[in-house]
C-alpha cells in the first residue's frame, strides 16, 4: 500500500481586519470578555466583491506552488465548506474552472468545521485505491456572511479565510497514519442554519425572522467539542499505533482558546505543542485547521518527519482527527 502525504499548503484571509473594539461599538461587549473567554482578538472579513471561491482560489494557488504542480495535474478537487458561493454549482467546481483544472473531478463536503478532515480522509482514501494520484483539499469560508452581527453570543467568534493543501504519494513512513471521523445527528440543532434549504426555503418572512443566520448553543457546543477533541485525537493516534508522547504539534479547530486547553490537559500536551492562531482570525469553520497547517509551515513551527495530530470538531454535529507525519 502506497503513503499518501501534503505535497504543499498554502492559505489566504482577505486583508480586512474585524477587531474586538470594532465590536465593542456594534453590539453589548467588550474586549476583556471575548480574550478571556475566547482568545479571540481580531478576525479576517471578507471584501464585498469576494466569495468564497475567491478565498479558495487565492490558498489554492500558493498550495499548488509549494507543491510544485500546475492545476492541470489535478485529478480532484474537494472544498470543504458551509458557506459554497452559491447552492449549486458547487464552489469546488468554481474553484475548477478559475484554476484551469481541466482533468479534475470536483465537489463540495458539508460536515462544517470537521469537513477538511472528512476531506482528507476522502482524498486519501482515493489515492490508495489507484483512482487518483493528485488531489486538492480545501478549506474555505465566508462565515461574515451567515453571521448575525446584531447577536452578541455568536458575532464575535467568527471570521473568514482559507487553507489548501495538495495531497498525493510521499515516501514511506510519512504520510497520513490514521483517520478517525464521526458524527451525532441528534445534536443537530445545537449548531445550523435553519432557512434556505428545502425545509424551509427562503421567504420575506425566513428573512424578517433571522433564519438565514447561523444559530448556536455555545454551552452545549462548548461541553461536545470538550468531550470529542481529546477523545477523537486519542483514537486516532491509538489507531496509528501512537501515544500522545509522540505528538510534536497538535492542530485543532479554532473555535476558542478554552476548548483547545482542555484538549491539551486531556493529552497531557503543553501549550506550546499547539498550533494557535484564533487571536488572529477567530473561528474560520472548515478553514481553520489548514490555515492553522499552513501557518505552522509557514513559520516553520514544524519539519518534515513531524508527527501532528489535526483533530475538529462542528456543526452536525460532526468531528475528526488524524495522525500525519509530515
Ligand atoms: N459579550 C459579553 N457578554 C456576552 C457575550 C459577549 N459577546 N456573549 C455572551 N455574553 C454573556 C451571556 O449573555 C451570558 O450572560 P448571562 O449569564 O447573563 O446569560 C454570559 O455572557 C455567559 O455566557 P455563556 O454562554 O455561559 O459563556 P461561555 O463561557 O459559555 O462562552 C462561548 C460562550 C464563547 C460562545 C462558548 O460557549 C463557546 O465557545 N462555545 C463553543 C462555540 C463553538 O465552538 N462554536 C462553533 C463550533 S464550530 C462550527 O461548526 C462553526
Amino acid at each position: 500500500e502506497i503513503s499518501v502525504g501534503i505535497l504543499g499548503t498554502g492559505k489566504y484571509v482577505p486583508e480586512r481586519c474585524l477587531t474586538n473594539q470594532d465590536l465593542e461599538q456594534m453590539v453589548d461587549t467588550n474586549d476583556e470578555w471575548i480574550v478571556s473567554r475566547t482568545g479571540i482578538r481580531e478576525r479576517r472579513i471578507a471584501a464585498e466583491h469576494e466569495a468564497t471561491s475567491d478565498l479558495a482560489y487565492e490558498a489554492s494557488v500558493r498550495a499548488l506552488q509549494r507543491a510544485g504542480i500546475t492545476a492541470d495535474q489535478l485529478d480532484l478537487i474537494i472544498v470543504a465548506t458551509v458557506t459554497p458561493d452559491m447552492f449549486f454549482p458547487s464552489t469546488a467546481c468554481l474553484l475548477q474552472e478559475r484554476l484551469g483544472a481541466k482533468k479534475a473531478a470536483a465537489f463540495d463536503l458539508s460536515a462544517a468545521c470537521s469537513g477538511f478532515i472528512y476531506g482528507l480522509a476522502n482524498a486519501t482514501g482515493f489515492i490508495k485505491m489507484g483512482m487518483y494520484q493528485k488531489v486538492l483539499v480545501v478549506g474555505a469560508e465566508c462565515l461574515s456572511r451567515i453571521t448575525d452581527y446584531t447577536d452578541r453570543n455568536t458575532c464575535i467568534l467568527f471570521g473568514d479565510g482559507a487553507g489548501a493543501v495538495v495531497l498525493g504519494e510521499v515516501p514511506e513512513g510519512r504520510g497520513f497514519k490514521s483517520f478517525e471521523l464521526g458524527a451525532d445527528g441528534s445534536g443537530g440543532e445545537l449548531l445550523r442554519i435553519p432557512g434556505g434549504g428545502s425545509r424551509l426555503p427562503s421567504s420575506e418572512q425566513t428573512v424578517a425572522d433571522r433564519r438565514h443566520f447561523l444559530e448556536m448553543n455555545g454551552r452545549d457546543v462548548f461541553k461536545f467539542a470538550v468531550r470529542v477533541m481529546g477523545n477523537s485525537a486519542e483514537v486516532a493516534l491509538s489507531k496509528a499505533g501512537l501515544g500522545t508522547e509522540d505528538i510534536d504539534m497538535l492542530i485543532p479547530h479554532q473555535a476558542n482558546i478554552r476548548i483547545i486547553q482542555s484538549a491539551l490537559e486531556r493529552l497531557h500536551l503543553s501549550q506550546d505543542k499547539a498550533m494557535i492562531n484564533l487571536d488572529r482570525y477567530g473561528n474560520v469553520s472548515a478553514a481553520s485547521i489548514p490555515l492553522a497547517l499552513a501557518e505552522a509551515v509557514e513559520e516553520g513551527r514544524v519539519k518534515e518527519g513531524d508527527c501532528l495530530v489535526l483533530v475538529g470538531f462542528g456543526g452536525g454535529l460532526t468531528w475528526g482527527a488524524s495522525v500525519l507525519i509530515l
